[in-house]
């Protein structure tokens, strides 16, 4: 999931001013809306259908993002969650993040916390149409702020992603290949990427979202053109480019057993035996407060049972706004179960929150209505999630 546009940080570096807020009359929502979700002071967002939310003139009469709830919430540890994770036996705790934000101080500040998080994953600038968006001719500056500003820090970087259906230039997406021309764009484009960045990066999304939830292969121009022969193409691509990063299959919706699941563990064992390179298996683990997976600990043992690592890549857990105390009291049992299931695994390497504060979360554009997804709320105050992350982590 995850589709903010990359269009996004390529408009940011003409515009950077306009991704604080909207202005007056401007869009603040609806599907497939990647910019600001808030208004300028005098507007209220307003959604006006599931496409199309606008900054009006006004105060609201309904005010569907806006938390109800006020009260502070203490921590129960001031040690960071990185710092506890990597203390429980874990690799990192981490956070997406996204070039636009940066400009954000009071963001970036915290983001820049290492004992908060000890690693960032780009929500874009490292995709297809951000890296290459024509043929041969590749763009690094976004992906280079991010994997500048992780080294800085000393943070872990993980790498999102090669080969995904969602967010390719056209010349991808509406491109007419032989089997043979597309086998060469892909090796191009991983081995081009993952070599940029070699020896910065702990793990690379290198396949992202491959299967339909019903377990079937998704049908788009890799699928359609190599069959399922692009997956190892990308791989091995990505192996040569930087032997020492994991590479990972990333997906959502497996964090069940079921169809979809089944289909990725048998991939990934047609994958071993054919002797193809596959380190990992992300769990993205985009949730519904009330909803999360039960059975994320069972699924992921039956990927590292094949000696594979995991790890939860994309974590957030939203919910029908507005907020109300009974549903963030449920939204920290979550956090807490979902994490637990983690630290129950021990191959689960990390945990990767989508990013860290409602103030940037990718669900209220995406999910009409939906919202307060992250632990940090949209004024950077923590949540009664984090405790419930707190818990599972020194638990
Ligand atoms: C965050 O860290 C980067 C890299 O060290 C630094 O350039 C930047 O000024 C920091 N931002 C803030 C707000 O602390
Ligand atoms: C794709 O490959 C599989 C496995 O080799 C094969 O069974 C299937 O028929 C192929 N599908 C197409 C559309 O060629």
């Amino acid at each position: 999931m995850s589709r903010l546009l990359t269009a996004f940080s390529v408009l940011a570096a003409l515009v950077p001013f306009a991704f604080g807020q909207s202005a007056e009359w401007g869009q603040c929502g609806g599907i497939g809306w990647t910019g600001a979700t808030t208004c300028v002071s005098g507007t209220t967002c307003t959604v006006l259908n599931d496409y199309y939310s606008q900054c009006l003139p006004g105060t609201a009469t309904t005010a569907p993002s806006t938390p109800t709830s006020t009260s502070v919430v203490t921590p129960s540890s001031t040690a960071g969650l990185h710092t506890l994770a990597k203390a429980a036996g874990k690799l990192y705790f981490g956070t997406a993040t996204d070039n636009p934000e940066l400009t954000d101080t009071a963001y970036a500040a915290k983001l820049n916390d290492s004992k908060e998080f000890g690693q960032i994953t780009p929500g874009n600038s490292m995709k297809w149409d951000a890296t290459e968006p024509t043929r041969g001719t590749f763009t690094f500056s976004g992906g280079d702020q991010i994997a500048n500003l992780a080294k800085a820090n000393g943070q872990l970087l993980r790498g999102h992603n090669c080969v995904w259906y969602n967010q390719l230039p056209s010349w991808v997406s509406d491109g007419t290949f032989t089997a043979a021309d597309l086998t060469t764009v892909i090796q191009n484009h991983c081995g081009t990427l993952v070599g940029h960045y070699k020896g910065q990066i702990y793990s690379w999304d290198v396949i992202n979202e491959p299967f339909n939830d019903d377990g079937t292969w998704r049908q788009d121009i890799f699928y359609n053109t190599l069959n399922t022969t692009y997956v190892p193409i990308a791989l091995k691509a990505a192996r040569a480019a930087d032997p020492n990063a994991k590479l990972y299959i990333n997906d959502y919706n497996i964090e069940n057993t079921g169809a979809k699941a089944t289909a990725m563990l048998n991939l990934v064992k047609e994958l071993i035996a054919d002797g193809v390179p596959i380190d990992g298996v992300g769990f993205q683990c985009h949730f519904i407060v009330g909803e999360v997976s039960t059975s994320l600990q069972t699924v992921m043992e039956q990927f590292t049972a094949l000696g594979l690592e995991v790890a939860i890549t994309e974590l957030d857990i939203r919910m029908t706004l507005p907020e109300t105390e009974a549903l963030l009291a449920q939204q920290q049992k979550d956090y807490q179960s979902v994490v637990q299931a983690c630290m129950n695994v021990e191959g689960c390497v990390g945990i990767t929150i989508w990013d860290w504060t409602d103030k940037y979360s990718w669900v209220p554009s995406t999910f009409s209505g939906q919202g307060a997804a992250c632990p940090w709320d949209e004024n950077f105050a923590i949540k009664p999630a984090y405790n419930g992350i707190v818990a599972a982590l020194t638990a």
